[in-house]
């Protein structure tokens, strides 16, 4: 039996996945521990949306869609402990549980291992492949039936993984909410490298160059708000409106800017923001008021 220590040594293979099995012979995705203040903003918003979804859920209409699904099992390093992806919490969900879930993940061991975690033929589709090349097909499908709602969970290990023409596809959809990890700490990295070049995968990801356009120089607060403003704006071309966006001060009426999560390694540094994109401005107002108490329990985060 191989002991897991992947406190120290680089346990990953290639696929991202721990080169150690877990307790149940599938695999794994190594994490740290801030990946439980992830589940957290996700379980709370969909607790939170819970009536709102009801009125989908109660007549087969509520969709789950996991685009950079994972095994479905992670291990947090430190502790040895395993626990539940994003997408396997959704579907163990029992209040206004969704009733078709669809997970993607580009490598197949990954697919392969979701879909015997899940063990559940009926309303469950897992494909591998990549989920930026399948949204086509995905969307098509899901266009026949109009009246549904729709939440997207869409979690990749950084800016290479989505393009923003994605976001774009699944946009089409009517009453489509995504809760999107912003990979922030990642592009903070890589952006001098970015700048030198043209057609970047900052680009793609942002679905423009319109970032480059005044972030030379800039301090690091001020990438982050720029990036997020361009951001905000792609959202807006792609039909999620204003008042699905933001959240005007209940003092001042002032508007905010896209409220987003930090979540930050134990080091204290960003690593990524959590974004939810909705078109329909109660979304956004239980997604205001769930982040402004953290993990912790501490108030006002952002
Ligand atoms: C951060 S992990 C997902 C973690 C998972 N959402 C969870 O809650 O534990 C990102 C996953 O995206 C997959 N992936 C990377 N690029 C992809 C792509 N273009 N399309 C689909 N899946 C992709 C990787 O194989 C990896 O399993």
């Amino acid at each position: 039996m191989t002991t897991r220590n992947c406190k120290k040594q680089d346990c990953k293979d290639e696929t991202g996945n721990c080169r150690i099995l877990g307790s149940d012979g599938l695999p794994v995705q190594c994490v740290g521990p801030w990946v439980e203040d992830k589940y957290f903003f996700l379980e709370k918003y969909l607790n939170a949306s819970c009536e709102a979804r009801r009125k989908f859920a109660d007549k087969n209409n509520a969709v789950f869609i996991d685009l950079f699904a994972g095994p479905g099992k992670c291990i947090v390093k430190n502790e040895k402990r395993e626990i539940d992806s994003g997408g396997i919490r959704a579907f163990k969900r029992d209040e206004a549980s969704f009733n078709e879930y669809f997970y993607f993940d580009i490598s197949s061991v990954n697919a392969k291992a979701l879909e015997k975690r899940i063990n559940s033929k009926s309303n469950c589709n897992f494909r591998c492949g990549d989920s930026n090349g399948l949204i086509n097909e995905l969307v098509e499908t899901l266009s026949q039936k109009p009246y549904r709602y729709h939440f997207a969970f869409i979690d990749p290990f950084g800016p290479d993984g989505l393009k923003f023409e994605t976001l774009r596809n699944l946009a089409k959809l009517n009453r489509m909410d995504i809760l999107l990890h912003f990979p922030i700490g990642s592009i903070k990295r890589n952006l001098g490298t970015w700048l030198r070049s043209k057609s970047t995968i900052l680009d793609n990801f942002l679905g423009t160059d319109l970032w480059r356009k005044g972030i030379d120089g800039l301090s690091s607060d001020k990438v982050f708000k720029l990036l997020i403003d361009v951001f905000t704006e792609q959202l807006k071309s792609i039909g999620y409106p204003e008042k699905g966006l933001r959240m005007a001060s209940s003092d001042s009426n002032i508007y905010t800017g896209l409220p987003t999560v930090s979540v930050k390694n134990t080091k204290d540094v960003d690593l990524y923001v959590l974004i939810l994109a909705s078109k329909h401005q109660l979304a956004q107002k239980i997604w205001n008021s769930i982040i402004k108490i953290d993990p912790k329990g501490q108030k006002e985060l952002f």
